[in-house]
C-alpha cells in the first residue's frame, strides 16, 4: 500500500532569492503550481552560515498566506522551535543531529500547531528514525551538507529515500519525504520515482533567468518521476 500523498510539491528555498526583494519572490511563487515556500534558518553554530531568524519569517507571515516551512540548521533547536510557530511557521523541521531530545522537540512543535519534521544530514543513516516514525510529519533528507545553496547533490541519497519509503510502509504510517540540496530537473524525477513526496530547490530556481520556467520544469520532471514510480 503507498502511504504517498496525491500531490507531489516544490519548495523552492528564498535562500537563493534577492533578500532585498523577498516580497517579489513571495508574490512569484504565489502565482505557480504546488509551491511552498522554504525557509532555511542558519545560527553559525550548527552550520557554518548565518542567513534568517523569527522577525524575517514574522515578515513573510504578513505578506503571505503559502506554506512557511521552516528548515532550523541550529543547535538546540528546543530551545526556538517554538518561537518560530509564534512567527508563523507552518512546518518547523528540527535536524536530528542537534537534538537529542527531538522526539519531545517534535511533539511540543506539534502542540503549538504546525507540522514538526525531522532532518538527517548526508551522513545519518535513515535508520536512527525507526523509533520515531510517527512522531513527525515530515523526514527532510538533505542531499548536500547542510550551510549554503548551491552546492552539488550528493546522489547516496537516492538509496536514503528508498529506505525510508520502505520504513514508511513496513509501518503503515505516512508521513511526507522531503529532499533538500543540489535539486534541479536532471536529478527531481529519480529523486520522485525513489519515494520523495517534497524537493526543494534553491538555485534551480531563483538563479535561473525564468524562475517560473524552472518551477515548471522541475515540477514536469517530478511528475515524470512519480509515473514511473513502482
Ligand atoms: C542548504 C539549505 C538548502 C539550500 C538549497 O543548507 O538547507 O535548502 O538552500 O539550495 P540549492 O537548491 O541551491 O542547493
Ligand atoms: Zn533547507
Amino acid at each position: 500500500m503507498s502511504l504517498r500523498p496525491q500531490e507531489l510539491l516544490l519548495a523552492p528555498s528564498i535562500l537563493s532569492a534577492d533578500f532585498t526583494r523577498l516580497a517579489d519572490a513571495l508574490a512569484m511563487l504565489r502565482s505557480a503550481q504546488r509551491c511552498i515556500v522554504h525557509v532555511d534558518v542558519m545560527d553559525g553554530r550548527f552550520v557554518p552560515n548565518i542567513t534568517i531568524g523569527m522577525p524575517v519569517v514574522a515578515a513573510l507571515r504578513r505578506e503571505t498566506e503559502q506554506v512557511l516551512d521552516c528548515h532550523l540548521m541550529i543547535a538546540d533547536p528546543a530551545r526556538y522551535a517554538l518561537e518560530f510557530v509564534q512567527a508563523g511557521a507552518d512546518w518547523v523541521s528540527i535536524h536530528q543531529e542537534a537534538d537529542p531530545h527531538s522526539h519531545r522537540t517534535l511533539g511540543a512543535i506539534r502542540q503549538a500547531g504546525a507540522k514538526a519534521g525531522i532532518v538527517l544530514n548526508p551522513g545519518t543513516p535513515v535508520e536512527t528514525l525507526t523509533d520515531l516514525v510517527g512522531a513527525f510529519d515530515h523526514a527532510l533528507l538533505m542531499s548536500v551538507n547542510p550551510g549554503f545553496g548551491g552546492q552539488s547533490f550528493i546522489p547516496r541519497v537516492l538509496d536514503k529515500v528508498r529506505r525510508l519509503d520502505a520504513m514508511r510502509r513496513g509501518a503503515g504510517i505516512p508521513f511526507l519525504i522531503e529532499v533538500d540540496g543540489g535539486v534541479d530537473p536532471d536529478n527531481a524525477g529519480a529523486l520522485v520515482a525513489a519515494g520523495a513526496d517534497v524537493l526543494v530547490a534553491g538555485n534551480a530556481v531563483f538563479k535561473a533567468a525564468d524562475p517560473l520556467k524552472a518551477i515548471a520544469a522541475l515540477l514536469a520532471a517530478m511528475d515524470a518521476g512519480r509515473k514511473a514510480a513502482p
